[in-house]
């Protein structure tokens, strides 16, 4: 049994204490790394995209085939890439044989086009979504969110992303060489059942899946090539419930240069980074310098080996990451707005709650203006257990972080966040502001959380 010293150390890092600790199978490196399509507009003007969900058979271990879903594909989905000032036209077309929706996570879109639990397209219906992209550069992405069904469906393959540019960030001078020395990492854990299927019914926890075998953009056991030079990684967690702590297995740092929803001002060396589901990080590690590259790997805190890394002879563009990347700020008079919203995370397996409550379709929670910024308190109220690490996340808005248990952000998280961590019994203070209107979820980012109902809506007016 567990000694309070471990239980601390856990709940520090990010593992469920309710559940025993499933670790991840260290990557063989056999596969070389997936990197999914840029997708292409059907036409430039008016920037038409189709994105189908579609259901088809995916060959993850040699051999086997295993029922899965993606988007224009068996297995995961593309990237759409979009620039800020973009009036986009999106067909969405359901192909599944049950209804699904279709969400952008993190985009700041009004809500009759955010894909939430109320706008399901059913098997064979299509829908052709408008909007004007108005946010800055980001990496964010898309998933299903039928109510109920969201972690099956994400499990099974639904999940893309999304590229914002915009006139700055094409002038930073960053590595944006798509596939070769800017690569999106997608982290997805996975079970596999002894015919190395995968079989969501049979691996599926109440309290969040978790998985033995990690698949990245698909994946499995993979490894990624580069050249001598400074690269730039993309990271997702796009997993059901499962929290990273990567670094590199050498010690060497490497330099976050965004949050969810933009640049940070300044890129922040670091040794190790969390994300817990739903979280995005843009980092950039530099393969030159980087003196031992031999079995050089991303491995997770306890020494799991994620994404072993093969660098090449070459070398690459010398290029400077610049000192100053983004104008983002906390104002004063926002740091010091009283609390208006509180919002309790509370629960586990399927007894999971928001201030006591369990979803409702029907139940508008909050309400809020249009334009007004109002500052949210999260708390993870603790269970006699401990309690675990609830990812919470806001629809239809890039929000900043005033504080933890009162004090300051850390460095890193000084930027727009879409999804944040909240520990056990810690308190974080959110400035949020909607730039549209209607009704947005907010919820726990631990897909069978949300399914069980950990969810709330707030009308935006
Ligand atoms: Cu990633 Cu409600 O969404
Ligand atoms: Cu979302
Ligand atoms: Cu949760």
């Amino acid at each position: 049994s567990m000694d309070m010293k471990d239980m601390d150390h856990d709940k520090m890092k990010g593992h469920m204490s309710h559940d025993k600790v499933i670790s991840l199978n260290d990557s063989t490196g056999e596969n070389e790394l997936k990197v999914p399509t840029l997708l292409a507009r059907d036409h430039e003007k008016g920037i038409v995209y189709t994105v189908k969900a579609q259901k088809g058979k995916t060959e993850i271990f040699d051999g086997t085939e295993s029922e899965t879903y993606g988007y224009n594909g068996m297995f995961l989905g593309p990237v759409l890439r979009f620039e800020k000032g973009d009036k986009v036209k999106i067909r969405t077309i359901n192909e599944l044989d049950e209804p699904t929706t279709f969400h952008w996570h993190g985009l700041e879109v009004s809500a009759d086009v955010d894909g939430g639990p109320h706008d399901v397209l059913k098997p064979g219906e299509e829908k052709v979504l408008e909007f004007e992209v108005t946010q800055e550069a980001s990496t964010l992405w898309f998933h299903p969110h039928p109510h109920g069904k969201t972690s099956e469906q994400v499990y099974k393959g639904l999940a893309g992303l999304i590229y914002i540019e915009d006139d700055h960030s094409k002038g930073l001078g960053l590595p944006n060489d798509y596939g070769k020395n800017d690569f999106p990492l997608i982290f997805q854990d996975k079970t596999f059942d002894s015919k190395k299927q995968l079989n969501y019914s049979a691996a599926k926890n109440e309290d969040g899946t978790i998985g033995d075998t990690l698949l990245i953009n698909g994946t499995l056991n993979p490894k990624l090539t580069v050249n001598k030079e400074k690269v730039r990684l993309r990271l997702l967690n796009g997993s059901n419930a499962r929290n990273y702590t990567f670094k590199l297995n050498s010690g060497d740092s490497f330099l976050q240069i965004a949050t969810d929803g933009g640049f940070l001002n300044e890129p922040v060396p670091l040794q190790e980074i969390t994300l817990t589901p739903s979280e995005r990080a843009e980092i950039i590690v530099d393969f030159s310098s980087i003196k031992k590259v031999n079995n050089l790997a991303l491995i997770n805190e306890d020494g799991a080996v994620l994404l072993p890394f093969e660098v090449t002879d070459q070398n690459g563009v010398n290029r400077k990451i610049p000192e100053k990347l983004n104008d983002f700020s906390l104002e004063d008079n926002v740091m010091h707005l009283p609390v208006t919203k509180k919002v309790e995370l509370f629960g586990m397996m399927d007894m999971v709650t928001i201030n006591g409550k369990k979803f409702d379709p029907e139940r508008i929670d909050f309400t809020q203006k249009q334009g007004d910024t109002e500052v949210w308190e999260i708390y993870n109220k603790p269970d006699m257990m401990g309690g675990m690490i609830h990812p919470f996340h806001i629809h239809g808005a890039q929000f900043k972080i005033i504080s933890r248990d009162g004090k300051d952000p850390s460095k890193n998280e000084r930027g727009w966040k879409d999804s944040i961590s909240v520990k056990p019994d810690e308190k974080v203070k959110i400035a949020v502001q909607f730039k549209h209107k209607g009704v947005y979820m907010f919820h726990c980012h631990i897909l069978e959380h949300e399914d069980n109902g950990m969810m709330g809506q707030i009308k935006v007016e």
